[in-house]
């Protein structure tokens, strides 16, 4: 697991973006796994900004972790629609490239399995960019989340309709269930990009960074990820145990990779 902290999330945001134009350069239809909630928007203006300077994302593909089920596409803290305003605009991503789960699907199961084959036809996620909630879930995958599940219905927890609550006009709309990719789905992506910002995702972060690997705090579970990247400001990283031997590992490589 490579940790770095950087200052604020405007610096974790135009990392991530970094990384993100560094894999498109190198394959413009590259495959990315896209994530909603706050973490990732300072990604997505970083990307904006770096398309505004001639970054091309058209022919990028792009799967969604997650989506409430039971709320219409076009309620505006439905999924799909965060997607569409916050990424496929500013971006310039191609929507027909662009895959959401469908929670309004007749039948979740068969619409789970069907999603798991779509990103397996585009050739599988070269990089998942992910947040993380308090309590450890990535994706909705929620704490007790088996580390090899596959996307499928979930239960949001209570805490996490609680976080949430501030999208919605009051608690109560919140939907109780989702469509998540699984762990073992984001395990299978080629490379995972996690963004952390604040006090409130600290204890997660030193959970999932330097507790065990264990369905307690799902994100733990990208210690197993061959190539997982956890970027994360001062106040994330505020209950790291490890934080100096983590800067000086970045400080480091630059040594020997100038461009990290
Ligand atoms: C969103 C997702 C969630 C969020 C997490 C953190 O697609 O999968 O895991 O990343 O709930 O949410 P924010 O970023 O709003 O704190």
């Amino acid at each position: 697991m490579e940790v770095v902290i950087v200052d604020g999330p405007a610096e974790a945001g135009a990392l991530a973006a970094a990384r993100i134009a560094e894999l498109v350069a190198a394959k413009p239809s590259a495959v990315l796994g896209v994530a909603t909630g706050s973490s990732p928007l300072e990604t997505y203006r970083s990307l904006a900004a770096r398309r505004d300077a001639g970054l091309d994302l058209s022919r990028v593909s792009a799967f969604a972790l997650d989506e409430y089920v039971g709320i219409r596409h076009d309620h505006p803290e439905s999924y799909h629609a965060v997607i569409e305003r916050e990424a496929v605009r500013p971006l310039g991503l191609d929507p027909s490239r662009v895959h959401v789960p469908d929670g309004l699907a007749a039948d979740l199961d068969a619409e789970c399995e069907d999603y798991e084959a779509r990103i397996a036809a585009a050739g599988g996620v070269d990089l998942q960019l992910l947040g993380i909630g308090a309590n450890g879930h990535i994706g909705f995958n929620e704490p007790s989340s088996s580390l090899s599940s596959r996307t499928r219905v979930k239960t949001l927890a209570p805490a996490t309709r609680e976080d949430n609550a501030r999208f919605f006009d009051s608690a109560d709309e919140v939907p109780v269930h989702c469509l998540t990719q699984g762990l073992g789905t984001i395990l299978d992506a080629r490379r995972a990009l996690l963004v952390a910002q604040g006090e409130s995702k600290a204890r997660a972060i030193a959970e999932i960074v330097e507790g065990p690997v264990s369905a307690r705090w799902p994100g733990s579970v990208l210690q197993l990820h061959r190539r997982a990247t956890i970027v994360v400001d001062e106040a994330a990283a505020s209950q790291l145990e490890l934080s100096d031997y983590y800067r000086h590992t970045v400080e480091h490589r630059r040594i020997v990779q100038p461009g990290v």
